[in-house]
């Protein structure tokens, strides 16, 4: 170790390179932001669904669903953790890592949530707004640009802490997981998904959260199990069987999907992870804990 603090460094060990190297947080969240920022993503959704001339409030939330939901499995996925969390009516959410703002929206449409949406990406942040209003939403849902390290929320908020893909870019999980479980209200739900490391084998890089191995924290689901339960969380359980894995369906010629918030580059990253989920070099994980 160094003399620098071991807080304000972040070791990852990789069993694939068996490099290790340490980056601290800032210029972790730094690059991670980046990776999700290209400048136009706005102008590049309302391009790709021929929305140039709609009006504020005009456009079906369903419609946004190809390119809004940044995850494998798209709007599947999210029907998915809604079930399995049992999403109520009228509950109080964090969607942490909110990108922009897909399943946010989803969950004040669909069960009239209240949802505070938090995102490192500034860009992702603005978007989320933008999108907000197209489909009249604005201002139903509080976006900001945050950490999930650390939230700006009392304890005891939230009826359920919601997180999609978003740990694979997290190297402190402990971190994570202790505020998602500080800001739940007891009996409150954290539900997430999470690509973990399979059978240890490199991976084939880009990924769709990450260009190299650098900002990769992709870790075995039992690691991740093991982390909610010492940060204090009880009833862990992953029901990945039967959810959607990666990759989606391919899109049919033209279709949009996720590409315009993601990259141009998307197909290959969405290819090199489906090879990897069906060699077992990286498993899907959706997962409910609860907060005794
Ligand atoms: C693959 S995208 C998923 C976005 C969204 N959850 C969805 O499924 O549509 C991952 C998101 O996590 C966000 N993210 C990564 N690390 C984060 C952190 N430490 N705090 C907040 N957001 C983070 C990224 O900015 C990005 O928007």
């Amino acid at each position: 170790m160094t003399g620098l603090s071991p807080n304000c460094l972040l070791w990852k060990y990789n069993t694939a390179s068996a490099n290790v190297f340490a980056m601290d947080t800032a210029n972790l969240e730094k690059k991670v932001a980046s990776h999700y920022t290209r400048g136009d993503v706005t102008e590049r959704i309302i391009t790709a669904l021929g929305l140039q001339d709609a009006a504020y409030g005009s456009v079906p939330i369903e419609s946004l669903y190809p390119v809004d939901q940044l995850h494998h499995g798209g709007v599947k996925l999210t029907e998915g953790m809604a079930k399995v969390a049992e999403i109520k009516p009228g509950m109080m959410v964090l969607d942490a890592g909110s990108g922009i703002g897909g399943s946010a929206r989803y969950l004040v449409d669909k069960f009239g949530c209240k949802v505070e949406a938090m995102d490192l990406s500034e860009e992702f942040v603005r978007t989320a707004e933008d999108l907000d209003k197209l489909v009249g939403l604005s201002g139903g849902i509080a976006h900001r640009t945050g950490s999930v390290i650390e939230l700006p929320y009392d304890g005891s908020t939230f009826d359920a802490v919601w997180s999609q893909n978003v740990t694979m870019n997290v190297s402190d999980k402990r971190a994570m997981f202790a505020e998602a479980i500080r800001v739940l209200r007891p009996g409150g739900v954290f539900v997430l998904t999470h690509i973990g490391e399979g059978n240890g084998d490199a991976i084939d890089f880009p990924v769709p959260w990450a260009m190299t191995e650098d900002t990769s924290f992709a870790i075995p689901p039992a690691e991740l199990l093991q982390v909610l339960a010492d940060v204090g969380f009880q009833n862990i359980t992953d029901h990945a069987k039967g959810a959607p894995s990666a990759p989606p369906p391919p899109m049919a010629d033209g279709q949009p999907d996720d590409s315009p918030a993601m990259g141009d580059d998307m197909p290959q990253r969405r290819a090199n992870t489906g090879r990897a989920v069906a060699d077992g070099r990286l498993i899907p994980m959706m997962v409910t804990a609860l907060r005794p």
